[in-house]
């Protein structure tokens, strides 16, 4: 029997009816002990190029590895960025092909199953663009992967990426996680809508919310305390965590909300601690 009850989120998977490798491969992303998950997101330059803050990725991931549940990057950012001695888990972005000056919605799959093996993943991810040009290209895509995870047990995180002319709310978001959920995704990720709750109602896999783009700590501290109040099982946050004046602060204070239950309020406490810290380093 398969330990992981806790691993549910909600019974929101049968884990006995998963095999074990996929089984444990989730909980080292979604923490048994709470059901809970702070996943890192830096793999913004397979769109974007050198992201602002992510130019020089070794730099900006080191010091933040300790507060993360796990890491999601792409495999060069992995292989060049990240000493493979780390023992935190992986989430490898497996979709793209695409730059911002093009079509976003017209990408594929990018990585093999083998490499993700040789990689030693905990997840692959793969963006799937409900509604937009390559909607169908980008579910079919999400269906061969999840049909190869299921082979070798490695879970698939599907992302819901927002077209241009798509609404960010409960209708639209609400079908696109579904729609992951139905095609055999084992977690799905998207943004926090007004009426969160019935996405997360009608969604029968865990979910976990990105943060966006940058805004003031606060929001984003709200943001995410909204968002596991209200059903996510944590967050996959990348701007607001390395923009931010004290990255290190601010995922300090991302982990409490998620882990700890503590308010925005309390969590914003934590980041402005360790702000003064860094600036009291830097002032020697
Ligand atoms: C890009 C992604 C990013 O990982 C995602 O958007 C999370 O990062 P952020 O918190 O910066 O939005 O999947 O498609």
């Amino acid at each position: 029997m398969i330990g992981f009850a806790d691993l549910d989120a909600g019974n929101k998977e049968d884990n006995m009816s998963m095999n074990w490798g996929m089984a444990n491969r989730l909980a080292r992303i979604i923490k048994p002990e709470d059901g809970r998950a702070v996943m890192l997101a830096v793999d913004h330059g397979y769109f974007l190029g050198p992201t602002s803050g992510l130019e020089e990725p070794r730099k900006t991931i080191e010091p933040l590895m300790p507060y993360a549940d796990s890491i999601m990057l792409t495999r060069g950012v992995l292989r060049t960025s990240v000493d493979p001695k780390s023992d935190k888990p992986v989430v490898l972005r497996v979709s793209g092909g695409t730059s911002i000056l093009k079509e976003l919605s017209n990408e594929d799959i990018t990585v093999s199953i083998d490499d993700c093996i040789r990689l030693n993943v905990s997840a692959m991810a793969l963006s799937i663009f409900v509604g937009s040009e390559f909607e169908k290209e980008t579910l079919v895509s999400l269906t061969k992967l999840v049909d190869e995870g299921e082979k070798f047990g490695i879970p698939v995180l599907a992302v819901t990426a927002v077209g241009k002319d798509m609404a960010r709310d409960v209708r639209y978001l609400g079908l696109a996680c579904r729609i992951a959920a139905e095609l055999g995704a084992h977690i799905v990720k998207t943004y926090y809508c007004d009426d969160f709750e019935q996405l997360i109602e009608s969604c029968p896999i865990p979910v976990i919310i990105a943060g966006g783009k940058k805004t003031p700590e606060m929001e984003a501290l709200e943001l995410a305390h909204h968002a596991v109040t209200h059903g996510a099982v944590g967050v996959d946050m990348g701007r607001n965590i390395f923009q931010s004046d004290c990255p290190v602060g601010m995922i300090q204070a991302v982990r409490a909300i998620v882990h700890e239950n503590v308010s925005a309020k309390e969590a914003y406490k934590i980041y402005e601690s360790s702000k003064g810290a860094k600036q009291k380093r830097a002032a020697g």
